[in-house]
């Protein structure tokens, strides 16, 4: 049974009840994040408060929990659910208003929802038993605020149903200038020559924690040529290895895009290798 916390208790998940006149599920107005944690440890904590911090700042949701409470949540919810290999999901929205009217409310009350699912034993890099992507690819059609970790998802739904509607796991999306964004639910890499590159971010694409590491990690801890710049649809499919990047997968090969194999078809030596980068340093540098 998991345990769930729901403004200001601790009930079974089940049992965890919100009013259909929240602006959560009437607007999809929140703000939620992922944090993904091994033996009961939290990685990246701090990088995924300022994001949730950032994000409820500029849709103007100021809510009463500060973050050392929302950490001991984290903790007490970690606890109750096992210490295994948990996702913590958190989700806030301006709460329940009785009249339904886009404008915000005067005196809002914002609703704090918190819940644990599990989440794979993470890889060190092994390139025999890596899960392997095949995406699909297509245009972005969002939003033009995607760098707003909002709840407000059906423009990725959508783009993911496109990516399982044909058979791929995923989706990578390209902008209108045929330019890579990212993902349905996941940040890109690409690997050219042994140049890992990865695109600029701007309010096309979610500022991903994992690739924030990712790029911290090999910047410090490899020779690889570290890039952030645009990347386009040629280069994407011409690229050597591409990799998927969040909070639950860290880095994961994608081995073919609409049906064509990228580079050899297989996980690549560079992915290996920061993978493996990821793995070692995760704890010392994010923990
Ligand atoms: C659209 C999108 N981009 C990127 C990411 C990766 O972000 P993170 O590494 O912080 O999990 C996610 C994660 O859910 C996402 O939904």
């Amino acid at each position: 049974m998991t345990i769930a916390y729901l403004n200001g208790d601790y009930v079974p998940l089940e049992d965890a009840k919100i009013s259909p006149m929240d602006r959560g599920f009437l607007f999809g107005d929140g703000i939620y994040e992922v944090i993904p944690s091994y033996g009961g440890k939290t990685i990246g904590t701090d990088l995924h408060m300022i994001r949730f911090e950032n994000g409820l700042r500029e849709i103007g949701i100021e809510i009463p929990w500060s973050r050392a409470e929302l950490t001991e949540i984290f903790d007490a919810l970690l606890e109750q659910n096992g210490n295994g290999n948990l996702g913590i999901y958190l989700q806030v929205t301006r709460g329940v208003t009785m009249k339904r009217n886009h404008a915000f409310p005067q005196q809002p009350k914002p609703t704090l929802f918190a819940y644990t699912f599990d989440i794979p034993e993470p890889d060190n890099g092994n390139r025999e038993t890596v899960t392997q992507w095949r995406v699909t690819s297509g245009q972005d059609l969002r939003w033009q605020r995607c760098h707003i970790k909002s709840t407000s998802l059906l423009g990725n739904v959508l783009h993911m149903m496109e990516g399982v509607g044909s058979g791929a796991g995923e989706i990578i999306l390209f902008d209108a200038e045929d330019n890579l964004t990212e993902a349905a639910a996941c940040n890109v890499f690409v690997v050219t020559n042994g140049v890992v590159r990865t695109p600029q971010l701007d309010n096309h694409k979610l500022a991903g924690v994992t690739r924030d590491m990712a790029l911290a990690i090999l910047r410090e801890h490899s020779d690889l040529e570290v890039r952030e710049e645009p990347i386009s649809r040629q280069e994407v499919m011409a690229a050597d290895e591409v990799w998927l990047s969040s909070s639950t997968k860290e880095l994961e090969p994608v081995v073919s895009i609409d049906g064509e194999a990228v580079g050899a078809g297989k996980p690549g030596p560079v992915w290996s290798q920061a993978q493996a980068l990821f793995a070692a340093h995760r704890f010392d540098q994010f923990g």
